[in-house]
């Protein structure tokens, strides 16, 4: 996946929402997708499935633990997403976390254009605009961070207004850090494999995870543009706090488009490509994205938990046999993010690319 083109940034002009906040009534050529890529917010109105909703206290609970993990097997393999609740992870920080992301968002122009990306770890506040001029760009802002390995955290790069928010991320990210050990270990038995097979793989005490702040601010045509748009989670696995009040996020299923009601307090838990590598695609990374309306802005904070970068991921041994062969080939989360950012997220075409030719 090697290339010579350049791998810089996208440069940032304006942050969407400073856009969003100067009135303008229609948004400008870069975020007009083409029409057969717009929302179809009339025709996804008829979709009233739910996505799976998992409960923690019962797959830790040793007479229900039997049913909820087929349940949670289910859920990977046939939707890659769920919402989990009683989860354990304390409700009232989760609310400070994510209204204290909001207070920076609201923060000036100035002092959050202090943070612009890092060109090599794109950690700071962005917008999502193209890489090429082929690109649409999506209705958003974002901060991204590292939380995980410790030795990766860089609180220099971490905003230090609004003055608690450092803070909370440590505490924050710690808490669902520890979940997330507790349903990879959760996936790999479900797979039949050693319970620390997935952690393992992904670098044990190395394993990455970052932080992403997304702001989607109101926009005044959004049937012409997506907040997101659609995508896999190249990493391991993605644990997000949702807006509970402003729905936005779809998932994909077949040919619709399934836009989540989140139940308050739950995390929205989605698995991402290298899940779906390890596990020889028995359990799948799903397409997502996210609509923008004119009314409300909306916020959501995720956490990735992918492998450490250099890491060779491939599929389980176990999991490859006579009958169902390696479906991808090796690779590492780093050329695999490099050719991402090269190419720009379409759907999950990147994950086509590993695909082999048996
Ligand atoms: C993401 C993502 C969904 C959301 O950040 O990768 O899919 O609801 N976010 O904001
Ligand atoms: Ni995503």
């Amino acid at each position: 996946m090697a290339t010579s083109e350049s791998l810089s940034s996208p440069k940032v002009v304006f942050g969407v929402q400073h856009l969003s906040e100067s009135g303008i009534q229609k948004i400008p050529e870069v975020f007009v997708r083409p029409p057969s890529e717009r929302p179809n917010f009339k025709g996804d109105a008829d979709v009233v499935v739910e996505i799976p909703v998992i409960d923690m206290s019962e797959l830790l609970h040793s007479s229900t633990k039997e049913k909820a993990m087929a349940m949670l097997d289910k859920a990977c393999k046939e939707w890659g997403f769920f919402q989990l609740v009683n989860h354990g992870v304390n409700s009232e920080l989760m609310s400070r976390m994510r209204e204290t992301w909001i207070d920076f968002f609201k923060l000036s122009v100035e002092e959050k254009r202090k943070y612009a990306p890092d060109p090599i770890t794109n950690e700071g506040y962005g917008s999502r605009v193209g890489v090429s001029k082929k690109q649409t760009s999506d209705w958003g802002d974002y901060f991204f961070l590292h939380c995980f390995p410790e030795k990766a955290r860089n609180q220099e790069k971490w905003p230090s207004l609004p003055p608690s928010l450092r803070e909370l991320i440590v505490e924050y990210s710690e808490q669902v850090y520890k979940l997330s050990q507790t349903i990879l270990k959760m996936f790999s038995i479900n797979l039949g494999l050693e319970e620390s097979y997935i952690p393992d793989a992904f670098g044990g005490d190395e394993l990455v995870a970052s932080m992403q702040a997304n702001y989607f601010p109101k926009c005044p045509q959004p049937d012409l543009t997506f907040g997101l748009s659609r995508h896999s989670d190249p990493g391991g696995v993605t644990f997000l706090i949702p807006d509970y009040n402003v729905k936005g996020l779809q998932v994909r299923r077949g040919d619709k488009w399934i836009t989540i009601n989140p139940i308050n307090g739950a995390f929205i838990v989605n698995l991402g490509d290298k899940l779906e590598i390890i596990s020889n695609a028995i359990y799948k990374s799903v397409e997502h994205r996210v609509f923008v309306n004119s009314l409300q802005e909306r916020f959501s904070l995720v956490i990735f938990f992918n492998p450490k970068y250099d890491v060779v991921n491939k599929p389980a041994d176990e999991l490859v046999t006579e009958d169902r062969p390696a479906l991808y080939l090796p690779t590492t989360f780093q050329d695999y993010k490099k050719y991402i950012m090269i190419k720009g997220a379409q759907g999950k075409s990147e994950l086509q690319v590993l695909q082999k030719k048996n």
